[in-house]
Order: structure tokens, then C-alpha cells, then sequence
């Protein structure tokens, strides 16, 4: 019966115009390239209703959260909502022993109850332009790339000065399509953004890392905010006379609920994707660089798991960097997973064998694109070793790195000043306040038995890893000195090292001279870290750079040849984080042979995945008793309270709390997630595993109401129940 299914939905598929799901489209464009499709998969409304630059549409009510998430505006009061691991950092800063938000969640009950947030803003697009012949004046293609970059540069800079001169408004120029195309956007900021209120982590992160990327999912992965604005309703800083923004737009939100076949659209921020790239890059990726970064990473989190499972503070000041280390890991897994599945280095390199003969059968082709593969060939055969060197080196000494490795490093701009025969003084104490602020953080979340451990660990692996080139001197005199012991040298290492003692970085950042700070050159956790940053300063960035370069160069012929040979086909640009729309359908998807998943999940299973002992399993108790009593408001439908659902929308990262609309412009969900069988589809998309997982506004109104009991919350909403009268639904369209 699912083969005869998937037969048939395989024939529907190769007669529709582009493959169900794919794609993320530029808003401005859907009247010409999409809206046809839209409204025959069930939309019901205009392209103006997305995107207008004149009327109020729904990009209004769309924002950039923070450096990389979206968000949505959910009423006329300037209230807003994206995910749960957008707001993290937020709820977590404000956050104490006395006053745990991550753990017992936060609401406010009245306005002046709502926490601002020094950095946080919300970033609305006022209208956006295609701008490439403006851009591209003066290129011409005898150029080369640098001297491109340059006109490009300084033609972008004159457009967005012209763009917003006189206004508060700011403006970005990005490329599309590897360079071939060119939009302007023009952004009001709002940086008065205040938190509202959020789940506890056991609901909002509710099956951690264990459950992430995967389907069947139960996490409430949503918070609230609000933007405040000055008495003009414009962007102001922090101010206590600031007044809730009236957002031009803001979307109802649908109690209905959602079924399998229903319209989808999400719109919002998706980060970077890699869709006509050629098979060496898939290659390179699949064979190469995720299966040796995965294997680092194995054991990154091996070393953390034993320590965050024997000790519950470490498990505190671990659980954020357990959860990036985690994150890119499972992500990468299952990319290579779903790139084989679909065989996608051999369709790529069909793909590029048909395009071999075009270019012979054609002499005006073949002589303006004729050596590109050749060309792609050469590059990638280098850039392997490159993009793995530079990925690999950034996991040693980066963000997830070793950490007292990593500090002597954040000492380096400060001795670097006090290298100058006179250095500047203030400077030097914007420095040293800086990094006082920095030794905070860091030892805040600190645990020495842990990075010890990983120091050892990471070193061992780079000795076996890198090839010769890429290796590190620090290994010869590991040999000389220590006979080759790793241990012995680390732990050397971490006997002699300054940067473990709190008390002496902090005495000696306040009053030492500039000549008693040059011992830190000495320490052995600064060479260390000096050692490593040479390599990948001198012996990888340079190379990486110029082979990049060339790389994006090819892309962008290889992008419009793609274009002369597919005249038909329908091209997406690849995400840039600028604002797009995908549209697709409710819809479960078989996982595996004989493993076929429905297309919501309800409280139900959360309360099955119930386990004190599990950490990422311990539900609330209070969501225990809501669950025992049956006491679901009239969110549930048929005694079961909805959580989540999977739809075949085409999103990436930065698409994490999009909003998720119905056929009429609704709020159903928050979009958090993608199904792990489906994450390659940053770079190849299979309409039949690609699935985003969205929290449902019902599971969300549910917890505002009935679980934190914060139902005033819900009187700013524009709630479209089931039992509306028609008038007062048709005067929220
Ligand atoms: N996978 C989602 C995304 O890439 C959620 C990540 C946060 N949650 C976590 N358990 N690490 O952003
Ligand atoms: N969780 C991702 C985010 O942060 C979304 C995704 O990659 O699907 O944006």
C-alpha cells in the first residue's frame, strides 16, 4: 500500500513544476515566480498580503531576532515570539541562584515585570530592491576578482548611504545567486527588546540534546518578548518611558489547529544553504571533513558526558556548550546519511556529465564555460586539505576548543598594545576592563579536570588527523621533552600555567605595569595557543582565502551556465539570511523501511518519554498534574493536547522561530527544527524525508494559559478559534 503510494506521489512529483517543498523564495518576487502554486496548493491570499512595500503585509511582521534567529509579532502591542533556544541567552543572563528562569521559567504579569535586554534587537525590513545593474556598474569582465570586489564594495556602500541618508533607518546590499544578482534592504532596528516570558527548560528544551533534530519531537520551544519603541513609535535604547511598538502588521493566531495536506508557509531568516554547488564539494564534505569533524567531536562529547553526568553543577556550566558541540554533530551525521541515500554525488556528477555534452553541442557555451569543471576539479583537489585544516583548527582553539588554551589566547590584542614603546592608555583600559568581564564568563563556567582531559584528547587526535603540512611544532617537543607523552605534557602544562588561577590574572590585569605583563608570552598555555593560531594564520588562512575566491568566482559562472542550461527550471537562490519564503504542506513522511511517521505529536508522548532519572525527560510536575486532571482549555482536540508537527517546508538554520502560517495568513506554529532524515537539505532537498518541526500554537497557548497561568497574555492576541462568528474572523483578515 506505501509503495503504491509513494509511486504515485513520485509521478505527481516529476509533473509539477519544481519538487514539493523546495525552495526559499525572495518575497518580493512571489508574484511573478510562485503565487500560481501557492494558491493551488490551498493559499488563499495575495502576494501584496506577503510583501508590499506600501500596505501593511505580513513582512511586518517578521523580524531578525537577535544575530540569528527570526521572530514573529503576535500583536498590536508590539509582543513577540520565536523559540525557546533563540531567547537562551537572554533568559539565561537573567538568571540566578535565587531567580532560575532556565530551569522554573519566567513570566511577567505585568508590563513593568518585563526584562530588558542590553544587546537584543529586532530587526524589521522596510522594503527591498533588485539593485544589480547598479552594482555592477563599472565590472567589466577583464577585471580581476579583487579589483571586482573593490567596485562592487564601493558601488554597494554609495547605494546604502543613499539609501537611508536622512532616515534612522540602515540598510545591507546582498549578493544572490553566487553573485549574479543584487537586492538592496532597507531595516529599522528596534533595540529596546524585553523578555516577557518563557517555559522552563524542561518544556521549552524539553528532550535536550537526546530528542534534537528528531522526529517524533515534544519540545515547547518558544518564548516571548516585546519591542518598545519611543513616544513615535521609533527605535529607542532602553528607556522607561519607552512604550510598546505598534508594528505596522502582526499576525492572528489560529487555535484550529492543523491536518495532514494543509498549506504552509514560513517566513522568516535561513542562514546559509549550498544548493548548486558541484559533486567535489559534496564529496569533499561527505568523505573528507564531516566524518573527521565527527569523529572529533565524538570524543569532545564523550569527555564532557562523564564529567556533566557525575557532577550537577557541571552539567549547569556545561550544558550550553554541550548542546553546540552536539548540535553541528548530529546535524552533520545526518547529512551524510541523507546525501547517500539519495545518491547525490552521482546525480551531481551526471548532472555535470550532461552538462559536459551541452557545452560540446553548443560552440558560444562551450567557449564561455568550456574549462569550468576542469577548473572546479583543480580547486577542490587543494581546498579538501584546506577546509579541513581550517575547521579543524578552529574545533581545537575555536568557541568548543580547549578553553584555558583559549583565554591565554584572549590575552593576545592586550600584549600586543603593550608592545607599542608608548602604549595607549585608554585603550589599554578599555582592554583590561574588557577582559576582566571575560574571566568572569570564563571561569563562571569553568571546570579544570575537564578541560585537562580534553586538552589531552584534542592533541592526541590532531597528531593522528592533520596531515604533515598542517601539523603542529609542539609535537617535536612533545617527543624531545616529554618522549612523546601527551598526558605528561599537558599536565606539565597545567601545573605551570597561569591562566587556571582567577585571583593572579585578575590582580595582575589591575596593576601591573606593561612589562610585568609580557611574562603571560612565557606561559605555556599562551605558546601553546600561539603555536596553533600560527598555523592557522599563516599556514591555512592565506591559502583558504585565495582558494576561496577562485571558488566563488567559478560559482558564479557555473550559477549562470546552470541557468542557460536549465532554461526551464524554476531556481531558488541560495539562503544568505536575508528574508524568504517556503511554502509546502502538513504532511508525516516514512523515516525508514517500515517506520512511518504521523505528522503531529501530543502530550501523550511527552508524558510517555516521562522519566525523573532522564534529564532531558523529567517533566514538570505541574504539567503532570494538567495532564493527570485532563485540564487542556480548549486546546486539545479529541482529548489529546497537539505539541508538534512536521511539514515539507524547505528551512534552514536561522529559520528557527519563523513564523508558520495557515492558508490564510494565521499563525499555526513556530518553526524550530528539522527532522533529522532531512537535514541535507542545506545542500540536496528529497521532498520525501525533508521535514521542519514546528511547536503548534495550541501546545503554546496552552502553556501561556493553562500551565503559567498567564492567560492576560492571551487578551493582546487575535486568537481565531473554531468558534468565531464569521464577522469578527473576516474583519482580522
Ligand atoms: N537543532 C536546532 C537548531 O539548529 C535546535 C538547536 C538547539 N537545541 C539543542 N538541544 N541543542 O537550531
Ligand atoms: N534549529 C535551526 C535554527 O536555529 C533550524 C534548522 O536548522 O532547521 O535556526
Amino acid at each position: 500500500m506505501h509503495k503504491i503510494f509513494t509511486v504515485c506521489f513520485l509521478l505527481f512529483l516529476l509533473s509539477g513544476p519544481a519538487r514539493a517543498g523546495e525552495g526559499m523564495w525572495i518575497p518580493l518576487l512571489l508574484g511573478e515566480l510562485n503565487l500560481v502554486e501557492m494558491q493551488e496548493k490551498g493559499f488563499e491570499l495575495t502576494a501584496e498580503d506577503v510583501y508590499s512595500v506600501n500596505a501593511a503585509s505580513m513582512k511586518d511582521a517578521v523580524v531578525v531576532f537577535g544575530g540569528g534567529c527570526t521572530g514573529s509579532l503576535i500583536s498590536e502591542e508590539g509582543l513577540l515570539i520565536t523559540n525557546h533556544h533563540c531567547g537562551y541567552s537572554a533568559i539565561q543572563r537573567h538568571s540566578s541562584v535565587e531567580h532560575d528562569y532556565l530551569t522554573n521559567g519566567f513570566w511577567a504579569m505585568s508590563r513593568e515585570e518585563e526584562l530588558p535586554n542590553e544587546g537584543l534587537k529586532a530587526t524589521f525590513l522596510r522594503s527591498m530592491e533588485e539593485v544589480t545593474a547598479s552594482v555592477l556598474k563599472g565590472v567589466t569582465s577583464e577585471m580581476t576578482e579583487e579589483q571586482r570586489r573593490e567596485v562592487i564594495a564601493a558601488n554597494s556602500v554609495a547605494l546604502m548611504e543613499e539609501a537611508v541618508a536622512g532616515t534612522h533607518f540602515t540598510a545591507r546590499v546582498e549578493s544572490f545567486f553566487a553573485g549574479n544578482q543584487y537586492f538592496l534592504f532597507v531595516n529599522e532596528v528596534f533595540d529596546d527588546v524585553r523578555l516577557v516570558g518563557a517555559p522552563p527548560s524542561a518544556i521549552g528544551k524539553f528532550g535536550g540534546d537526546t530528542d534534537n533534530w528528531m522526529w517524533p519531537r515534544h519540545t515547547g520551544d518558544f518564548a516571548l518578548f516585546r519591542v518598545y519603541a519611543n513616544e513615535n513609535n521609533a527605535p529607542s535604547a532602553y528607556a522607561e518611558t519607552n512604550v510598546p511598538y505598534q508594528p505596522r502588521h502582526y499576525f492572528p493566531v489560529s487555535s484550529e489547529g492543523v491536518k495532514e495536506g494543509d498549506f504552509t508557509m514560513v517566513f522568516g531568516y535561513p542562514g546559509s544553504t549550498a544548493q548548486y554547488v558541484p559533486s567535489w564539494h559534496l564529496q569533499m564534505l561527505t568523505e573528507t571533513v564531516y566524518p573527521q569533524l565527527i569523529r572529533l567531536r565524538d570524543e569532545k562529547l564523550e569527555v564532557m558526558r562523564h564529567h556533566i553526568e557525575r557532577d550537577r553543577a557541571v552539567r549547569i556550566q556545561y550544558a550550553a556548550k554541550h548542546a553546540s558541540v552536539s548540535n553541528s554533530w548530529k546535524r552533520w551525521r545526518g547529512e551524510i546519511r541523507g546525501l547517500e541515500i539519495l545518491d547525490a554525488v552521482n546525480k551531481k556528477q551526471e548532472q555535470e556529465a550532461a552538462f559536459r555534452r551541452w557545452l560540446e553541442s553548443d560552440a558560444v557555451m562551450h567557449a564561455a564555460y568550456g574549462s569550468l569543471l576542469e577548473q572546479y576539479a583543480r580547486v577542490y583537489a587543494r581546498m579538501e586539505t584546506m577546509q579541513l585544516g581550517r575547521d579543524y583548527l578552529l574545533e581545537l582553539i575555536g568557541r568548543t576548543g580547549m578553553e584555558t588554551l583559549r583565554l591565554a589566547g584572549s590575552f593576545s590584542p592586550l600584549l600586543t598594545m603593550t608592545d607599542a614603546s608608548e602604549p595607549d592608555k585608554e585603550a589599554l583600559k578599555v582592554e583590561k576592563e574588557r577582559l576582566l568581564l571575560a574571566l568572569d564568563a570564563h571561569f563562571k563556567d569553568f571546570y579544570q579536570p575537564l578541560d585537562v582531559e580534553m586538552t589531552v584528547v584534542l592533541l592526541k587526535r590532531m597528531r593522528e588527523d592533520l596531515p604533515a603540512e598542517l601539523q603542529s611544532d609542539v609535537f617535536a617537543l612533545i617527543d624531545k621533552k616529554f618522549g612523546g607523552d601527551v598526558d605528561a605534557f599537558v599536565s606539565d602544562l597545567f601545573q605551570k600555567t597561569m591562566f587556571t588561577d582567577r585571583a593572579a590574572l585578575v590582580e595582575l590585569l589591575q596593576d601591573a605595569s606593561a612589562k610585568k605583563l609580557q611574562v603571560l608570552r612565557k606561559d605555556p598555555s599562551y605558546r601553546l595557543y600561539a603555536r596553533l593560531s600560527k598555523i592557522y594564520h599563516n599556514q591555512i588562512v592565506p591559502e583558504y582565502s585565495r582558494l576561496r575566491a577562485g571558488l566563488d568566482s567559478l560559482d558564479r559562472h557555473y550559477m549562470r551556465a546552470l541557468q542557460d542550461f536549465e532554461p526551464e527550471r524554476r531556481f531558488y537562490p541560495d539562503a544568505n539570511f536575508t528574508l524568504r519564503v517556503s511554502y509546502g504542506q502538513v504532511r508525516g513522511y516514512e523515516a525508514r523501511d517500515a517506520v512511518d511517521f504521523r505528522y503531529y505529536t501530543t502530550i501523550d508522548g511527552i508524558m510517555e518519554k516521562n522519566n525523573p532519572e532522564i534529564y532531558d525527560y523529567d517533566v514538570p510536575a505541574r504539567l503532570q498534574d494538567l495532564y493527570a486532571q485532563g485540564d487542556f482549555g480548549d486546546y486539545a482536540r479529541e482529548g489529546h493536547l497537539p505539541v508538534c508537527f512536521v511539514a515539507s517546508n524547505h528551512t534552514t538554520g536561522g529559520n528557527s522561530g519563523s513564523p508558520v502560517v495557515n492558508s490564510r495568513g494565521h499563525l499555526i506554529g513556530v518553526n524550530f527544527d528539522r527532522a533529522w532524515e532531512g537535514v541535507m537539505s542545506d545542500l540536496m532537498f528529497n521532498p520525501d524525508q525533508c521535514r521542519n518541526i514546528s511547536v503548534d500554537m495550541r501546545y503554546v497557548l496552552f502553556i501561556i494559559d493553562k500551565f503559567a497561568g498567564a492567560a492576560y497574555l492571551l487578551e493582546e492576541m487575535e486568537i481565531i478559534g473554531a468558534g468565531l462568528p464569521e464577522e469578527k474572523e473576516a474583519a482580522l483578515l
